[in-house]
């Protein structure tokens, strides 16, 4: 079995990462090599049926990490930003599976999302390309469930409205959002208690304290909990956000395809006080008019995790949210129908786990495409 590198494994994008590999049995092909960029020499962490896995690698001993054929790292764009060039500088011509941003749009690396573009990863892999990086959580999440229309060259151009959770920003954000709503709920819990209280009373303190400046918000610099914040990551001066950009250039290199074949995607990026789902609502313009149950029919067909979700409230409310997909492989897509202006247009609604499609899957399952 090849030695992999895993670099990363603790936080957690790594953790769920080394809960599926444990879960599917990913350890019985590889032989792993963890490594620290905290505590070199501490013993390495328990695998089930491993036996002794020695003790944590220095992750910054570019000499130990150039003897490995593979290396996986969730450690984040730092680490590749200064690990990654030295490496290929020295001549290390081994595979890097990389979960962060840094590496995703080099002329020499590849989204991987296998579901979607197994074709172009194997084209990658024979034309020696050597560094495979998953993509970003919403654009993976949203290709996991429309990929059928995508796939098919079904779609004209689409926008992408978001609704992402606070798992994007990091395991710190969720505390954040979750202390904000329980110090939000004890500054009004008195007149909650009692029904026959004033509900603009309540209303008028709750926002009282979100404009305070009491609350934490370290992480998300404003209130999140009951408000939202309609921009994500960097301005990149000309209206747009960094996320949005994303949406845009990762889903077409995703599909391979580029110049006149783009096809154009862009959309606003919203993020919301939800803990680790990311959901958006589309519009897309089709290159033909197809009945909503071909449309439904495809996109249920195209991989085994999108789900199609029937278009009623019943159905959407139980099953087309961040409750219902958190947690789970399957991608929920629904709110499919026609909208008033014309036959190709339709709207859409699609939700997945941001830690499993959108960020550990990818690359465990890449990984077992570099091994298998
Ligand atoms: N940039 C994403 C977000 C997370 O902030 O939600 C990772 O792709």
């Amino acid at each position: 079995a090849p030695s992999v590198g895993l670099i990363g494994w603790r936080g957690m994008v790594g953790s769920v990462l080394m809960d599926r590999m444990q879960a599917e049995g990913d350890f019985a092909d590889i032989q792993p090599v963890f490594f620290t960029t905290s505590s070199p020499g501490a013993k390495a962490p328990e695998i089930g049926g491993l036996g002794d896995t020695g003790t944590l690698q220095d992750a910054y001993d570019l000499e130990k990490l150039a003897a490995l054929p593979i290396i996986l790292t969730a450690q984040g764009g730092g680490y590749t930003s200064k690990v990654h060039d030295e490496l290929r500088a020295r001549g290390w011509d081994g595979l890097w599976i990389d979960a962060a941003s840094t590496l995703r749009q080099n002329d020499d690396s590849i989204i991987t999302l296998d579901p979607v573009n197994r074709n172009v990863i194997d084209a990658g892999l024979d034309a020696g390309i050597k560094d495979f990086v998953g993509g970003n959580c919403t654009v993976s999440c949203m290709l996991m469930g429309m990929g059928g229309l995508f796939r098919n060259g079904l779609v004209e151009w689409a926008t992408s409205m978001t609704y992402q959770a606070a798992s994007g920003g990091g395991a710190r954000h969720m505390r954040e959002v979750l202390k904000q709503f329980g110090d939000l709920h004890t500054e009004v819990a008195e007149g909650l208690a009692d029904p026959a209280s004033a509900i603009l009373e309540i209303d008028r303190r709750v926002l009282a304290k979100q404009r305070s400046g009491e609350l934490d918000t370290a992480q998300f610099d404003v209130p999140l909990s009951g408000s939202l914040i309609p921009w994500i990551d960097s301005d990149l001066g000309n209206g747009q956000s960094r996320e949005e950009k994303k949406a845009g250039d990762e889903t077409n290199k995703i599909l391979g395809r580029a110049g006149a074949d783009r096809i154009p995607i862009d959309g606003l990026c919203i993020r919301i006080a939800t803990m680790r789902s990311h959901a958006q609502a589309m519009t897309l313009k089709l290159t033909e008019d197809l009945p909503v149950e071909e449309i439904e029919r495809i996109l249920d067909a195209d991989n085994e995790w999108a789900k199609v979700v029937p278009n009623t409230k019943e159905a959407s409310a139980a099953d087309l949210t961040p409750v219902a997909s958190s947690g789970s492989l399957e991608v929920p897509v629904g709110r499919i129908r026609k909208l008033e202006m014309g036959p190709e247009y339709i709207s859409a609604f699609t939700v997945g786990d941001q830690l499993l499609w959108g960020a550990a899957e990818p690359i465990r399952r890449m990984l077992k495409i570099a091994v298998g």
